[in-house]
């Protein structure tokens, strides 16, 4: 058995921003902006939202400056602003954590409890107030998934608002929004949606409906994504990485992930890593980990990349798979070692202890104990 639910809908395209004149035509009179900290005001799309706002005759008001990894008390401050100035409708724009702090704020705008409440233990229930999610990075594919990833800095961990009402109401994907990205993001946000991508094919929850939307957003991924880190202006290669993103989000939200985001998640909070760095420097690892049960996919990923793929045995191409991922990663800079983020053996145990309580973990296709992962980590060390 399985289910699948995405966005109730996508718009995608190049310009597609401007469809907002549109889309918020009857939605409300008010709305809450989450953003960032910059990227708005530097890029001018602050102007151009306010202009379509006011165009509508739609009050706003803002909640910016959501950091990476928000914490999950800044949703309950969002959901306060929202409430105070009787916003009815949140608009997301920018990287993965302001559209999941949006998500969550309109999803849990008129519940009583805390957000914490809300994860893992009482059902949301109804949906809030409608929510617009814009990405302005080509990354974690939040824009179509029904997860909230926060941080809850009690426990020192990610803990997601993980129900079907979460998923935004309207995504607009518009890949021209990524083009001023700096290299560095667009590579750390790039190989988060890699990693996504592969995790989610390979997934015990994958199922015929996530199988060619992961499969797609690998090749697109793969073929794209050091070109629009070179080439920041290319815009066939941004729309690449946008329509890979976005589908590896499809794809996660439906299949889950694996032992990467398992692992990633505390590293990350633990030594301040951005979330998609530690992904890509962990992927390998976790891939050689797989290989016993995951040959086949890996295989149908590297024979769509290179038909002469065909000639060869599943091993063969999913060792193929590994070279390229890992030539990717040296042509990206990315360091190979755990140790060059101050990672130190005495640390993997707990590091693998942390991560038990992981659904991706729990999704990864070959089980993993606390001593294969404290492996998998020191093989990368
Ligand atoms: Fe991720």
């Amino acid at each position: 058995m399985y289910e699948f639910a995405t966005s109730n809908k996508i718009i995608f395209g190049r310009g597609s921003f401007e469809s907002l004149k549109e889309e918020t035509k009857n939605i409300g009179k008010k709305a809450l902006i989450v953003t960032g900290k910059k990227f708005l005001k530097e890029s001018g799309l602050k102007e151009r939202l306010e202009g379509i706002l006011t165009s509508n005759k739609i009050e706003w008001v803002y909640f910016d400056g959501i950091p990476s990894d928000p914490e999950v008390g800044l949703v309950d401050e969002g959901r306060r602003i929202a409430k105070e100035n009787r916003c009815d409708f949140v608009i997301g724009i920018g990287g993965g954590s302001s559209i999941d702090v949006a998500k969550a704020i309109a999803v849990l705008f008129d519940k009583p409890l805390k957000t914490i409440e809300y994860i893992g233990k009482v059902k949301i229930g109804r949906k809030g107030i409608p929510c617009i999610a814009i990405p302005t990075t080509s990354g974690t594919g939040s824009e179509v998934t029904k997860n909230s990833v926060l941080t809850d800095p009690e426990r020192r961990a990610k803990r997601s608002l993980r129900e079907n009402v979460v998923l935004p109401d309207i995504a607009v994907v518009d890949p021209l929004l990524t083009l001023t990205l700096p290299p560095d993001l667009t590579a750390w946000t790039g190989l988060d949606a890699l990693v996504q991508a592969i995790e989610s094919y390979v997934s015990r929850g994958a199922n015929p409906l996530t199988d060619p939307i992961a499969l797609q957003a690998s090749i697109l991924i793969l073929k794209n994504l050091l070109t629009a880190v070179k080439d920041g202006n290319n815009i066939e290669a941004r729309e690449a990485m946008s329509t890979g993103s976005m589908m590896a989000g499809i794809a996660l939200a439906n299949a889950r992930l694996g032992a990467v985001h398992g692992l990633a998640h505390p590293l990350g909070i633990n030594y301040g890593i951005h979330h998609g760095l530690i992904c890509g420097v962990l992927l390998p690892s976790v891939m050689r980990f797989n290989m016993p049960v995951a040959e086949e996919k890996y295989a149908n990923i590297y024979r769509a990349i290179e038909p002469s793929g065909y000639q060869l045995s599943h091993k063969e191409c999913a060792l193929k798979l590994l070279e390229i991922i890992e030539n990717l990663l040296d042509s990206l800079n990315i360091p190979r070692k755990l140790s060059d983020f101050g990672i130190k053996e005495e640390d993997l145990e707990n590091i693998a202890l942390q991560s038990q309580s992981s659904e991706s973990l729990k999704a990864n296709p070959r089980q993993a104990t606390p001593e294969d992962l404290i492996a998998i980590m020191r093989d990368i060390l």
